[in-house]
């Protein structure tokens, strides 16, 4: 932790931050006091107003559209630069400490997280890698995203696995009852997502996962918006495995993800894709070809040379989060979407898709303008300004707004202005 803190402290140093307006939070003064940071007698707005100057944003547009990238704060982009910068040097070296640091972050041992590319790597290193037998059964969602589809279409294809699949309920115990009226003796996994991409409807996955253990079945989740939105605790949720990335909500750059392989089941999922750092060695010549034993952790599963530079940026970005305060963060996104699904109930002309139960809804709000097609938003001159995720999955065609911690109440109630004269 020391020797990153005095990196951050030697990029602050050799950058005009003064220029980009870090000031309000502390990370261009003082990088050592980076982790013990503290509002310096900023609350409420104003503290948000002051972390929102960490931002960079397009010319007029308001950005509500985290559940796809999540924008890099500042001084995050600043590392990441400084991270190339030694890289183009020669500077290699991987540490563990980004390892160590999303473990701790994602509630895991070290030697449960696999540093991948994205969340569908992870997913697919769960699918490929599980021993299923013909005619086993995928409990799954149909609000799933591309990446929590497609891996497990694809060994379904190719192992003759079969689904069941539900319809998220309007609460989190409707939900599990209708996972559970799927489950038969030929279910081998519940794969679902933490947070649905298409309504960001929070599945209750500590439940879900104590429900396929006391069955002896596997719980896979799809995490792509776990991390930087809600508290997690791999351990505490139970779940088997969790795949996710940190360019969503993590705000962190694109290009790395992370895999949370529950220890126990690390020998039961093959590894299909080894080489540097997978195995304890091996020997390969004209009298002997053999290999030690695959790497005794989830290591085993992000084989070769890693981007350094990404790695140590999602490092970066996790920090950040932290001193600004994870619960705070978690609690600014809730409270701006559950502000804004208010003001759109009261429109007669929207029909609300994500649950009004709390507990099932976090920073994502999905809806749909009754009367209007995803066309008419396709085409609307002002979807560029309000930069939101048009959803055709699922057979929705709806919209998704994502509140972050930049996000303002003015810029929500703008949102729900543009709404209302849409209506038919
Ligand atoms: C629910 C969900 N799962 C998976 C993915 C794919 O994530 P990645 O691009 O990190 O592979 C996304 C991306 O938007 C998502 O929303």
């Amino acid at each position: 932790m020391q020797g990153r803190r005095r990196f951050l402290k030697h990029l602050i140093a050799s950058t005009s931050l003064g220029a980009l307006n870090l000031s309000g939070i502390g990370l261009g003064q003082n990088l050592d006091s980076h982790t013990d940071w503290s509002p310096a007698g900023l609350e409420g707005e104003a503290f948000w107003k002051d972390v929102r100057k960490q931002y960079t944003f397009y010319p007029n547009q308001i950005y509500l559209n985290s559940a796809t990238i999540g924008l890099i704060p500042i001084p995050v982009r600043l590392a990441i630069e400084k991270n190339f910068a030694s890289l183009a040097q020669g500077k290699y070296y991987l540490p563990h400490e980004p390892r160590e640091k999303v473990a701790e972050f994602l509630g895991a041992d070290v030697s449960e997280i696999s540093l991948t590319h994205n969340t569908t790597e992870g997913i697919n290193i769960i699918a490929n890698g599980l021993p299923f037998r013909r005619k086993d059964e995928i409990i799954i969602t149909d609000h799933e995203h591309v990446g929590n589809a497609f891996p497990w279409l694809n060994r379904a294809r190719l192992s003759g696995l079969r689904f069941k699949v539900f319809t998220p309920a309007p609460t989190a115990a409707e939900t599990l009852n209708r996972i559970a009226s799927l489950i038969t003796r030929r279910t081998r996994i519940i794969a679902v997502p933490h947070i649905t991409c298409t309504t960001g409807q929070i599945l209750p996955i500590r439940a879900i996962a104590s429900l396929a253990r006391s069955k002896g079945i596997w719980s896979f989740v799809d995490g792509a918006h776990g991390p930087g939105s809600t508290a997690l605790d791999m351990h505490d949720l139970g779940c088997d495995f969790y795949a996710t990335c940190g360019h969503k909500w993590l705000c962190a750059p694109a290009g790395i993800g992370m895999l949370y392989i529950r220890k126990e089941m690390l020998d039961t999922v093959e590894a299909h894709m080894v080489g540097a750092y997978s195995g304890m060695g091996w020997t390969l010549n004209h009298q002997e070809q053999s290999m030690l034993s695959l790497t005794q952790s989830a290591h085993r599963f992000d084989y070769g040379t890693q981007n350094k530079a990404l790695i140590l940026g999602l490092q970066d970005a996790v920090e950040f989060m932290q001193t600004i305060g994870l619960e705070k963060i978690y609690a600014r996104g809730r409270t701006l979407a559950a502000y804004l699904q208010e003001k759109l109930l009261a429109l007669p002309h929207v029909e609300m898709l994500t649950p009004t139960e709390k507990k099932s809804r976090g920073t994502i709000i999905g809806f749909k303008v009754k009367g209007r097609s995803l066309d008419y938003f396709r085409k609307h001159p002002q979807l560029m300004h309000f930069r939101v995720r048009i959803v055709p999955e699922s057979n929705l065609d709806s919209l998704r707004i994502s509140t972050h911690l930049f996000n303002t109440y003015a810029e929500l109630d703008e949102f729900v202005d543009f709404i209302e004269k849409t209506k038919p």
